[in-house]
């Protein structure tokens, strides 16, 4: 296990501790501590009773068949993700309320009323129809931040398509893989993306993608136009005005969907090589990111909710499509990066639009403290009432810093652990209830079963680490993994019977207060970004000039970590600065730029124990400059230290 030295200090010398404001209190969705209790007494009956949330076209059954590590949820029932996050929102007073507020990175905006927003998922979801697709078949949607890819989604859902996202960062080679991986028959994306002012080929990367998989149709939406210098193949691509152009503009039917059948995979990193396709289904799914909206958000009809994420990645899933439309909120959604045109574009929005409630990441909060708060200054923040954290564990400087400089002092802070395998969130404060400090996510939500468990399964002592445990099914847990039942079985309930196995280190305090260490597997966490250092490994054994690789997360201090790579090269090849460039160039290729390697250090012979294993506890000290542990198991001590002169020289 990874753990950063201060976050240990932090949980052990946190004195700092803030109640929910009482006017927060007050108005909190949920504000009786009795909840607690009544869903660990029952929790069956409490899921029954958030499920009434959202609207079914057939009830129930039951609420839980739990085979071990097979689940059921809301057995019998019948629903439709899109016609909860939108369509029941068009029959009454939210009709013409702002569900999407979408601003763009060079300035455009653009809002969609629920009743717009309808039409828009109505003309595709005819669209996706008239094209053949049905009911359980994949779509990959490979789009920028912007509403097409929101339509899209709800589209596929609205007839029962499974889509599948894959973030607009990721390479062509990446992109091939998922799609090959789902068996996709449909790609949608778009001519172009913007970042920081330039250009994201997404069109490109999109047509070395898919030759030869199982897509026999590309939608486009013209984001950037003509200087995209996207090119079209006849016959394969078809321009996504001209697409739902062409689309009946009459009410499209909600496909029945069994509460267990397939909303969307996500892929997402793992201990080994090859993503994983997280499957999600319906009626759980929904009942869980809805639950959460309204507990751990607290969001009333009156809030303009922004969350800060990348619909590719889970939290955008959850936290702006189907969390807050289930809830017929209004979601502020952003284009592009913090920085662009100035270092003040999310408090400008946050103004603009009057943003209550902001959820980010404690990586973009270290970058803000290091801008320094004049950027926050410029703007009137004071339409915040609550902030929310997820991604990583939050420093306790960080936590500060949020509350004083973005929040006033005035907004409690929800720091919310989940995963893309988790599908919300599930350690959290309720803010009108629960006591925060600084750097712990503090309790399981209600309904959640968690632990921290030793080796063998049995709960530590309060203080001691061991191995965060989920002790009972929850509905928005993944399902299994696309394709790969075994690994699914293998990887989340292989260690404990029946027992969830997220994958992170973490503590219990003496007060009952979690506190998330960070993963125990090769599972490195940059900038909330998981990469799985065997696949940044892959990518530069792939390059011909590499022998061996071994990669690993160090700590760094804006991102959480950082990627070092340690290399050896074949005979005869010359190593120096040029190479460095072409494997980080390299890696960006194969996964995406958010795996580049930080550093790359060229060694003769990377530590390795007698039994042959690379040591990477021993590469993770070199790297953070720590004095080392025990090396009696190496094979050959003097690797070591030639090691430590390499790395020292590289910086
Ligand atoms: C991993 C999941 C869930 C949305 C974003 C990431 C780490 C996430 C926290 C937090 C400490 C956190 C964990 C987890 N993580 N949120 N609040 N405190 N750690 O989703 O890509 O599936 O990554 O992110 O290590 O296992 P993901």
């Amino acid at each position: 296990m990874t753990v950063d030295p201060n976050r240990l200090d932090a949980l052990l010398h946190e004195e700092r501790r803030f109640p929910p404001p009482e006017s927060f209190r007050e108005q909190a969705n949920f504000n009786d501590p009795a909840v607690y209790e009544r869903a660990a007494q029952d929790p069956d009956a409490y899921w029954a009773e958030q499920a009434r949330h959202i609207s079914w076209f057939r009830p129930f059954d039951k609420v839980l068949e739990w085979d071990p590590p097979h689940a059921q949820w809301f057995v019998g029932g019948k629903l439709n993700a899109a016609y909860n996050a939108v369509d029941r929102h068009r029959q009454g007073a939210r009709k013409n309320k702002a569900a999407i507020v979408w601003e763009g990175e060079p300035g455009d905006s653009r809002v969609l009323t629920y009743d717009m927003l309808g039409r828009e998922v109505d003309k595709a979801a005819h669209a996706l129809r008239q094209l053949g697709v049905q009911k359980g078949d994949r779509v990959t949607i490979y789009l920028p931040m912007i509403p097409e890819l929101p339509i899209a989604m709800l589209a596929c859902a609205k007839i029962g398509a499974i889509h599948s996202v894959v973030f607009g960062g990721f390479s062509a080679a990446a992109l091939r893989d998922r799609i090959l991986d789902a068996d996709a028959k449909l790609l949608i994306t778009a001519d172009a993306g913007w970042r920081r002012g330039s250009l994201i080929p997404l069109k490109s990367n999109a047509d070395q993608a898919v030759d030869g998989t199982s897509v026999e149709k590309v939608i486009v939406v013209r984001r950037v136009g003509e200087a995209s210098g996207a090119s079209m193949v006849p016959g394969r691509d078809v321009w996504w005005h001209d697409w739902l152009a062409q689309a009946p503009t009459t009410p499209c039917p909600a496909e029945e969907m069994d509460a267990e059948d397939v909303l969307f995979l996500l892929y997402t990193s793992g201990t080994t090589g090859k993503p994983k396709g997280i499957v999600h289904t319906t009626g759980g799914y929904l009942v869980g990111v809805n639950t959460s909206m309204r507990s751990v958000f607290d969001i009333k009809d009156s809030d303009v909710y922004f969350c800060t994420a990348d619909i590719g990645w889970v939290t955008g899933h959850t936290y702006i499509v189907y969390g807050p439309l289930s809830a017929g909120a209004t979601v502020v959604m952003y284009e592009g990066a913090p920085d662009f045109p100035d270092r003040d574009r999310y408090w400008q929005i946050v103004e603009k639009y009057g943003v209550t409630i902001l959820y980010t990441a404690p990586t973009s909060i270290r970058t803000f403290m290091k801008w320094g708060p004049e950027y926050l200054q410029r703007h009137n923040l004071d339409s915040l009432r609550l902030l929310g954290s997820v991604g990583e564990p939050i420093n306790p400087e960080a936590w500060m810093w949020f509350h004083e400089h973005v929040g006033h002092g005035r907004c409690p802070i929800v720091d919310t652990w989940w995963q893309t395998e988790t599908g919300a969130a599930m350690i959290a404060p309720l803010p009108g209830l629960t006591v925060t400090k600084p750097g712990s996510a503090t309790k399981p939500v209600p309904g959640i079963v968690a632990d921290v468990v030793d080796e063998q399964g049995n709960p530590v002592e309060p203080g001691q680490g061991g191995y965060l445990v989920i002790k009972r099914p929850w509905p928005s847990m993944l399902r299994t993994v696309w394709g790969d039942d075994e690994r699914f079985r293998r990887t989340y309930f292989g260690k404990f019977e029946g027992v969830y196995l997220p994958g992170d280190g973490a503590r219990i305090d003496e007060d009952g207060y979690f506190w998330i260490l960070g993963r125990i597997d090769d599972v490195i966490n940059v900038s909330g970004h998981r990469i799985g250092t065997m696949e940044v490994e892959s990518a530069l054994v792939d390059h011909p000039a590499v022998a061996e690789a071994a990669v690993i997360g160090r700590s760094h201090e804006v991102k959480g970590q950082a990627i070092t790579a340690f290399v050896t090269v074949k005979e005869g090849v010359q190593t120096g600065p040029e190479l460095v460039q072409e494997l980080k160039q390299h890696v960006v290729d194969m996964i995406g730029a958010m795996a580049r390697p930080e550093e790359i250090i060229f060694a003769a012979e990377l530590p390795k124990t007698r039994s042959a294993k690379i040591m990477r506890r021993l590469l993770r000290d070199i790297a953070e400059g720590r004095v080392l542990g025990d090396t009696t198991t190496l094979a050959d001590p003097s690797v070591v230290d030639m090691l430590k002169r390499q790395y020292k020289d590289s910086e």
